[in-house]
């Protein structure tokens, strides 16, 4: 095991009801003027968002809003936040649904302190040396953004998409009601759940040893999910399976899956630029992008990958490695199909005609190599894209 340390900063504030805390959560955190920053459509449809400026008036706590965030935020809205929280001396940003409209609420709370362009964090020109207080309103298990240190936003211009952390962007306290994610249609909560298993997956496959309590969180965090899916899609309003559901995103990706142990992002990186080119869920490409990847390098550690289909999905260990290895991830991606995801470049709209393209910024936001249990450069990154594009 590695010398590691951990801090996961955010107050959780989980389960039905919990939205009315935020207007006393806000002023805990010292929050006098708030930016209360939302997506497209649901957040204002559901009446959640009228619900969080009752709360927040009940509280005597000014806020301006902004919505409109797209999945796969991008620069621009970014700008624009940064504008208004500076005119309006806005002190702490509440952001109101995923992955993406939490990521465009770190970017901008990074952004306001800060003189120079944002972006010069995601170059990594410069690091984050303040930021406004984030906090969050979940509405989609997905990213775990609202218990990580990082913000991915896109360039839309040049289609750069990319990720920076900090330890200043890890939000200061998040309301999870399962209840808020009944509305959530199939394609959504089944991207989020792709997209939750990659967070413990790009963990769980390390060449580091000794790493037993870690690996069994990550499968049993990978067993619930297996469990829950299904019965999620099934029965939307579910609410233990919602919750289950929603607590696991948060675990994937608050970090204690990694402790003490290489982690490895490979996928994500290949995944990027997909949703990077085409506009595809995140979720979605990586349950095209996984299997490839794992059947790519699994005889580079072959004895993790037999234990991922032996414990995860309790295939029998014929003694034969290599097959026992293949049958679980025959059993991944047969389960990503069986939740309605795409598997292979067809089905997710991707091109095989684009590999040149994917690899040409890949190149760029990686420096050429990728992940850590099987270091890839940029011919390893094509034979992976060409096995994704294989109709399989
Ligand atoms: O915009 P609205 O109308 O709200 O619709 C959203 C959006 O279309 C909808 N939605 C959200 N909550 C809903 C709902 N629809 C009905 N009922 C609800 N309760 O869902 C759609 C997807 O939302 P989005 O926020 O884009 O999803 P997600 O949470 O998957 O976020 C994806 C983004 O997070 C990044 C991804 O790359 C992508 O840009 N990631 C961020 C990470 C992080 N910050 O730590 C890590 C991840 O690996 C990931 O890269
Ligand atoms: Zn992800």
């Amino acid at each position: 095991m590695n010398n590691f340390r951990f801090w996961s900063p955010t107050e959780f504030v989980f389960g039905k009801n919990t939205v009315k805390h935020v207007g006393a959560l806000v002023k805990k955190y010292g929050g006098t003027k708030v930016l209360i920053h939302y997506g497209g459509r649901s957040a204002v449809k559901s009446g959640l968002l009228a619900d969080v400026e009752n709360h927040l008036q009940n509280e005597f706590v000014e806020y301006v809003k902004l919505g409109g965030v797209q999945p796969n935020p991008v620069d621009t809205m970014v700008y624009q936040g940064i504008e208004l929280c500076r005119k309006e001396n806005v002190n702490f940003i509440l952001a109101v649904g995923g992955g993406s409209v939490i990521d465009s609420a770190k970017a901008i709370a990074a952004g306001v302190p800060y003189a120079g362009d944002f972006w010069n964090f995601f170059d990594e020109k410069v690091t984050i040396n303040r930021a406004l207080p984030v906090a969050t309103v979940l509405t989609i298990p997905a990213a775990g953004s609202e218990a990580s240190p990082s913000t991915v936003i896109t360039k839309e211009k040049e289609r750069l998409k990319r990720g920076h952390s900090s330890s200043l962007l890890c939000p200061v306290f998040s309301i999870m009601d399962p209840v808020l994610t009944f509305t959530l249609p199939a394609n959504q909560t089944a991207y989020g759940i792709a997209d939750m298993m990659a967070h413990v997956m790009e963990r769980y496959f390390t060449q580091t040893s000794g790493v037993e309590v870690t690996d069994r969180l990550c499968e049993a965090i990978l067993s619930a999910i297996i469990k829950e899916a299904p019965l999620v899609l099934k029965e939307p309003e579910n609410y233990a399976a919602r919750a289950n559901i929603m607590w696991a995103g948060t675990v994937a990706h608050n970090g204690i899956c990694g402790v003490g142990r290489d982690e490895d992002w490979a996928t994500h990186g290949l995944e990027h630029e997909l949703s990077a080119l085409y506009g595809v869920a995140h979720g979605a490409g990586l349950a095209v992008m996984f299997p490839a990847w794992m059947q790519y390098v699994y005889t580079s550690g072959i004895d993790r990958f037999v234990q991922f289909a032996t414990r995860v999905y309790g295939i029998e260990n014929t003694g034969d490695k290599k097959e026992t290895a293949l049958k679980g991830i025959h059993a991944l991606k047969n389960f990503f199909s069986s939740l309605g995801l795409p598997v292979n470049f067809e089905q997710l709209g991707a091109r095989k005609e684009d590999i040149d393209r994917l690899l040409q910024t890949l190149a760029i936001n990686s420096g050429g190599t990728l992940g850590s249990f099987s270091k890839l450069d940029m011919s390893d990154a094509r034979a992976i894209y060409e096995i994704a594009a294989e109709v399989r």
